[in-house]
């Protein structure tokens, strides 16, 4: 089976093609990093727009590498949670072209593609595994023990560490997106200038808080006084090492509380060079098996949109034609692929 996958959920526009015995075929995206810049974040309209602008174009490159329209069997779609304007471009191009075709189409988790994106690499993870799950608007802890079988170890209580990246960058007066500029300023910061607190690791469980960290940030930094490159940099690095000691010690936890013996990490800080290495480190230390995606399938994709896509299409799931959109989606919600789910199809606008 040849599934196309959408990806319109927040500010990245993407296609891609996935395929049972070979795998993935065809993959685009278009960032609109640039169109958000001057706003210091994401415009929920002009995603929107974007995204109308820019996917059939997309849809067609991806398509023309995968042998045409005809050589797809199924569509995939994220259809939450996000914002529901862009969202819903997703939505109403996937089904269009599905009804079209007269071929099956489903809605799919965007989270649920972040934490199965590991099976698109050569070595891929056996279930179960314990899943971090750290993006711009989650930070999960997940015991996986198959497609659509979740437990929800831990969660944060306030900012995703995406988000605690992201004002914190602004904060230090880095532009959008911050996370990726923060990382690259903390390079040149020195280890042991600025120590901040690793929030919820003094006390047992498996949540998170982060929005802590970005106070205890501009506490620092006005108490310092004069505020130079360096001084910025040294408070990058201390944010930097206080969040990704913070992750490494609650999935350390995670595992020796499940007694799993491999780790994933996914979603868009999962592309962190020093939460990388750390978490590299822990696992050798353990006796773990790490598993990441590469880089480009950390961060928003349709990759791993059309291999869900596939992996719940293959099975059998089937939907109505509702163009399915939701703000908000617990992954909790989520089951295993059945004959007669309707997992992505409820319209909640709200
Ligand atoms: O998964 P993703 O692309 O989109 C969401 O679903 O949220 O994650 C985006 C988040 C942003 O907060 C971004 O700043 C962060 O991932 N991010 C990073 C890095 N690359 C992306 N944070 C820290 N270091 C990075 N290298
Ligand atoms: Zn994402």
């Amino acid at each position: 089976m040849r599934v196309l996958g959408i990806e319109t959920s927040c500010d990245e526009t993407a296609a891609a093609v996935y395929e049972g015995e070979r795998g993935l075929i065809a993959h685009e995206i278009h960032s609109q990093a640039a169109l958000h810049a001057a706003y210091g974040g994401v415009v929920p309209e002009l995603a929107s727009r974007d995204h109308l602008r820019k996917l059939l174009p997309l849809l067609k490159k991806v398509l023309a590498e995968a042998g045409g329209t005809e050589a797809v069997d199924g569509v995939a779609y994220t259809s939450g949670p996000g914002l529901v304007g862009a969202l819903l471009v997703g939505a109403a191009v996937a089904r269009s072209l599905a009804y079209a075709r007269g071929v099956p189409c489903i809605g799919v988790h965007h989270m649920e593609g972040h934490l199965l994106a590991p099976l698109l690499e050569a070595d891929p993870p056996g279930f179960p595994f314990v899943a971090l799950l750290v993006s711009g608007g989650h930070t999960l802890l997940v015991r996986v023990h198959g497609v659509g079988q979740y437990d929800v170890l831990g969660s944060s209580l306030d900012d995703a560490a995406g988000e605690a990246f992201d004002k914190t960058a602004k904060l230090l007066g880095l532009g959008y997106p911050g996370g990726p500029q923060l990382a690259a300023l903390a390079e040149r910061g020195r280890p042991g200038a600025f120590r901040f607190p690793r929030p919820l690791t003094d006390r047992p469980g498996l949540d998170f808080s982060f929005s802590g960290l970005k106070t205890a940030v501009v506490v620092a930094l006005r108490n310092h006084g004069e505020l130079d490159e360096q001084s910025r940099a040294d408070a990058a690095r201390g944010f930097e090492e206080a969040v990704v000691e913070t992750l490494v010690i609650k999935c350390q936890r995670a595992l020796e509380t499940t007694g799993v013996r491999t780790l994933v990490i996914a979603g868009g800080v999962g592309a962190n060079r020093r939460l990388r290495a750390r978490v590299l480190a822990m696992g050798e230390r353990v006796g773990v098996r790490v598993v990441y995606p590469r880089p480009e399938f950390c961060t928003d994709n349709a990759a791993m949109i059309a291999l869900l896509g596939h992996l719940r299409l293959a099975a059998g799931q089937r939907e109505d034609l509702a163009i399915g959109a939701r703000a908000r989606w617990p992954m909790s919600e989520l089951s295993p692929p059945s004959l007669s789910s309707s997992v992505g199809s409820s319209v909640a606008v709200p």
